[in-house]
């Protein structure tokens, strides 16, 4: 595929497939991802890929918490955004509700969309990318981004839908005790991935984007 096509075809999956993604694929795109770049090579991810069992047993996990009331702690702490970004995510989230039909007053079903991405939107496999503790500082957290995006492109190569998400792994106590991710590393996010259900109505989104205009400062040119 076409790197730019890739980049403007990539969009956020929330409905899957139930048909499994076999590993070797996995690690095909793996082995694409691992040549991103990182500061001073330093190549701080580690990168846990989870299904069957195990992926079920975190999805179970993290409705029992949520179900209980627990409060969500990351390992990373998420501050909640202010003005145009707390907008930007109000819009996001009314056009999602929109295609599910879900209306704004509906508490249950808007329960239930949150629990599925506690539950990875059920995708077959997900990817949970860490950071030792010792590298936990902003060079670590752009290098996990950089990773991130090139496996999300690369995924695309092989008929795969990502979604990008910390609710996964939101409590990262579940996260752990299903695999063998120590407390010595810092869970920063992961990615659901799976076969795209295109028939599900919150992958008909296509989010937008501001322009160039509101975003670029062109410095030095005539
Ligand atoms: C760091 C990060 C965290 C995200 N977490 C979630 C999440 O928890 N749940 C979700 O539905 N989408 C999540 N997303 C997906 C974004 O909502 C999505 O990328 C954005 O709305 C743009 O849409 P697009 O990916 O379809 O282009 C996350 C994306 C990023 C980069």
């Amino acid at each position: 595929m076409d790197i730019v096509e890739a980049i403007r075809s990539r969009k956020s999956i929330r409905g899957y497939k139930p048909d499994p993604v076999p590993k070797e694929v996995l690690r095909e795109i793996l082995d694409i991802a691992r040549r991103s770049p990182s500061a001073i090579n330093t190549q701080p991810w580690n990168v846990t890929v989870v299904t069957g069992e195990v992926l079920d047993n975190i999805k179970k996990g993290n409705i029992e918490m949520l179900t209980a009331g627990v409060e969500p702690h990351p390992d990373v702490p998420n501050e909640p955004y202010e003005g145009i970004y707390k907008q930007r995510q109000v819009d996001l989230a009314v056009q999602i509700f929109k295609l599910m039909g879900i209306a704004r007053e509906d508490r249950e079903k808007r329960a239930k969309w949150r629990e599925r991405g506690f539950r990875f939107f059920d995708a077959p496999a997900a990817i949970i990318l860490s950071i030792d503790r010792s590298v936990d500082k902003l060079s670590s957290h752009l290098d996990i981004g950089a990773i991130v995006q090139t496996i999300c492109l690369a995924a695309l190569n092989y008929g795969l839908g990502t979604c990008i998400e910390d609710q996964g792994i939101i409590f990262p106590g579940v996260v752990r005790e299903f695999t063998r991710i120590p407390e010595s590393n810092k869970i920063i996010i992961s990615i659901a991935i799976g076969y795209p259900d295109w028939d599900f109505p919150a992958n008909k989104l296509e989010t937008g984007r501001e322009s160039l205009e509101d975003f670029v400062t062109w410095c030095g040119f005539a």
